[in-house]
């Protein structure tokens, strides 16, 4: 793993192994630049430890690009648990303590959120053991789930996508792909649907299809085909590196707004989609509306309708971001990173 540490730039990473249920946990800290790092804390029953420590590196960095964009006064960091998938369902509580312990030794220099597998009640649990974590229940006097912003943001990511690259901004009609219908992608659909959009869904969970074609009569595609479908819009909201080498030259969208954090396999794919012509709709800005809901509610003691207005911002930041790629003939991803790190000087 030396070398994705290396490669990977960031500030240090916290790690500990839970002898009792085997559970590998690591928080990894990527930028304080901007405050302290904040991120979710997502569970996963990955192949090797070093695995799971290697999306936690991918991810952290991922979100000191997304707290930039979304001026928030936090860093970017990410924790992740390696636990085989039974021993979390029979020892979660034990688990979730131990993290606890890790994340109050770095006295807030790290704040933990939901994510993949993670929800506000494991931040109620993790609060009681240790205060720095965002969207605990709104009963405990959190901000609840990111789920509904999140998909939000995306949506008006969607919006601004079809305004440039099919020049209007009205989804009436338009075919739109949703892959990986979970939460996000979920409540993604329905937004879409309201819009008037012709909406396919494909997820490897079928019965998440099978209710969302049963409630808005929507499309379905198996999920090994879900990226290859013609579409004018690919909406990735499933897990990281569907966009490589591999898949491009496969693509039929004309452009691709998704959810999932991490869809670029490499930063050379970037410019194999510019050269293609699909526009790319930079993941850390699409899927910022979780974070505005965190930090506009819990830091900046927003009401709703000032968290709408800033999520429904990110379509207008993207704007931007597609206009300054298309005057620099960089890719999207490029412009927006570039964006993103001017914020990051002080
Ligand atoms: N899981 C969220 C994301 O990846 C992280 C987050 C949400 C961080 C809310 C802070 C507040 O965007």
């Amino acid at each position: 793993y030396a070398e994705s540490l290396c490669a990977w730039g960031g500030e240090f990473v916290a790690s500990c192994h839970d002898a009792d249920t085997g559970a590998f946990m690591f928080i990894c800290v990527h930028s304080t630049a901007r405050g302290p790092a904040a991120g979710g804390l997502r569970i996963k029953a990955y192949d090797a430890p070093v695995s799971a420590m290697e999306d936690g590196l991918r991810l952290s960095s991922a979100m000191t690009l997304k707290m930039a964009i979304c001026d928030a006064p936090l860093g970017g960091g990410k924790s992740v648990i390696f636990v085989d998938p039974a021993v979390l369902e029979a020892q979660r509580p034990k688990i979730l303590a131990r993290f606890a312990a890790l994340l109050e030794s770095l006295h807030g220099t790290y704040y933990g959120a939901p994510d993949m597998n993670t929800g506000p009640d494991d931040m109620d649990f993790i609060y009681e053991r240790s205060r720095y974590v965002f969207c605990r229940t709104a009963e405990r006097g959190g901000s609840g789930s990111t789920t509904h912003h999140t998909a939000l943001g995306t949506f008006h990511a969607i919006l601004a996508s079809a305004e440039f690259a099919l020049g209007r901004r009205d989804l009436t009609g338009r075919s739109i792909v949703v892959q990986g219908v979970g939460g996000v992608g979920g409540a993604l659909v329905e937004m879409l649907v309201r819009a008037g959009a012709r909406v396919i869904v494909s997820d490897v969970v079928s019965a998440r299809v099978d209710d969302l074609v049963s409630r808005f009569g929507v499309a379905a595609v198996a999920p090994e085909d879900a990226v290859t479908t013609a579409c004018d819009i690919l909406a990735p909201c499933a897990t990281g590196g569907i966009l490589n080498a591999r898949s491009i030259p496969e693509l039929r969208c004309a452009a691709i707004a998704g959810a999932a954090n991490n869809q670029l396999e490499t930063p050379e794919d970037d410019a194999r989609l510019r050269d293609r012509g699909i526009l790319y709709a930079p993941d850390f800005v699409a899927s910022a509306g979780g974070v505005l809901h965190g930090v506009g509610f819990e830091l900046w003691k927003w009401s709703e309708a000032q968290v709408d207005q800033a999520v429904e911002r990110l379509g207008g930041i993207l704007l931007d971001v597609f206009a300054a790629a298309k005057a620099d003939k960089t890719g999207t991803r490029e412009a927006a990173e570039r964006l993103a790190r001017s914020k990051l000087v002080r």
